[in-house]
């Protein structure tokens, strides 16, 4: 293998970066030509690629984003966008593919492989650490700490005005994101997507809450059932009927997605990114480089997809413990 090429795609994730980087220098240390992918798969079909060399990924480790752009293809979805795809990885001679993102991405990649045979690894790139295959996803750890320094600012005005707060953070399918900030935020309740919480429960907790707590805050993630915190905030406030409370919702939004990565992050993406290409050089193909107990692990690309991560019981215990 004498030619690579590495994209991210999917929304992006802090960490990327110093994946990216990882693979170019890692890529070029083992003698590699490494070209670099703009906009995801929607730059493959366009032929937006580019020779990358070591000093194209100076300075990049520290940022958020990606300095190769994001995109959610829709042409890619269809058999048409992958072969022209295709052809423009032929023309440009590329023989292996590192593909930077979550699910989405790593569904992409599977089909394309089995298309067209171009071996290909995936990274973990997703703040919603939803990935089956690796113990933490690139990004996680930087959207919690950006989220909790947001709730620690919310609970100390909550405090202020004994205000009940319904705080809504990232995770479409997945509620680790709102577990980990329930924890580390001391939140009462946390509401998620892989476990039913009523509304009537969040209903009578908080009314249990009253005697021994002036203000509490609910941490709901964006996928639960329910609906969205504002909703869900509007109904419990409705049915609790107390004159004397204030009830609020702030949705933190993008801003879990941005910011710098945290030194786990960075190096969590820097040994991933390193892994695939090693992966690739000694013929892994179909299949993401994880990180699970310390080690470096393969998955194959359809167990990342199929199979479920879930939630760890214990530390949706642990909030109900913590909240008393
Ligand atoms: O998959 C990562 C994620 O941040 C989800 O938590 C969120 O639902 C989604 O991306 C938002 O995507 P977009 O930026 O395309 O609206």
């Amino acid at each position: 293998m004498k030619k690579i090429a590495v994209l991210t795609s999917g929304g992006d994730a802090p960490g990327m970066n110093a994946c990216l980087r990882a693979v170019v220098r890692t890529g070029i240390y083992h003698g590699l030509e490494v070209y670099g992918i703009m906009y995801g798969y929607d730059g493959m079909i366009k032929g937006e690629i580019h020779k990358m060399e070591s000093h194209s990924v100076s300075n990049i480790v520290q940022r958020g984003g990606t300095i190769l752009k994001s995109a959610r293809s829709n042409e890619f979805r269809t058999k048409e966008g992958r072969q022209k795809a295709y052809e423009q990885i032929k023309k440009h001679g590329i023989e292996g593919l590192v593909a930077i993102g979550g699910d989405g991405t790593f569904t992409g990649a599977k089909i394309f492989f089995e298309e067209f045979g171009i071996p290909t690894i995936g990274c973990p790139g997703t703040i919603d650490n939803d990935i089956y295959g690796t113990d933490y996803t690139i990004g996680f750890d930087t959207a919690i700490n950006t989220a909790l320094e947001a709730i620690d600012k919310i609970r100390d005005t909550a405090a202020a005005h004994d205000r009940i707060f319904f705080i809504e953070v990232m995770g479409r399918d997945s509620g680790y994101i709102a577990v980990e900030c329930g924890i580390g935020g001391g939140a009462e309740m946390v509401m998620v997507p892989e476990t039913k919480t009523t509304l009537n429960e969040v209903v009578e907790k908080l009314k249990g809450l009253r005697k021994s707590k002036t203000s509490s805050v609910v941490v709901v993630a964006e996928g639960d059932e329910e609906g969205s915190a504002a909703e869900i905030m509007e109904k419990v406030k409705n049915t609790i009927k107390d004159d004397t409370k204030d009830f609020k919702v702030t949705t933190l939004g993008h801003i879990q997605r941005g910011g710098s990565p945290t030194g786990k992050d960075r190096m969590l993406a820097s040994r991933c990114g390193m892994a695939a290409v090693d992966g690739l050089l000694s013929g892994e193909a179909n299949c993401m480089a994880g990180i699970i107990h310390d080690e470096i692990v393969y998955t194959k690309f359809e167990d990342c997809i199929s199979k479920n991560k879930p939630l760890n019981e214990d530390t949706l215990k642990l909030i109900e413990i913590l909240s008393i």
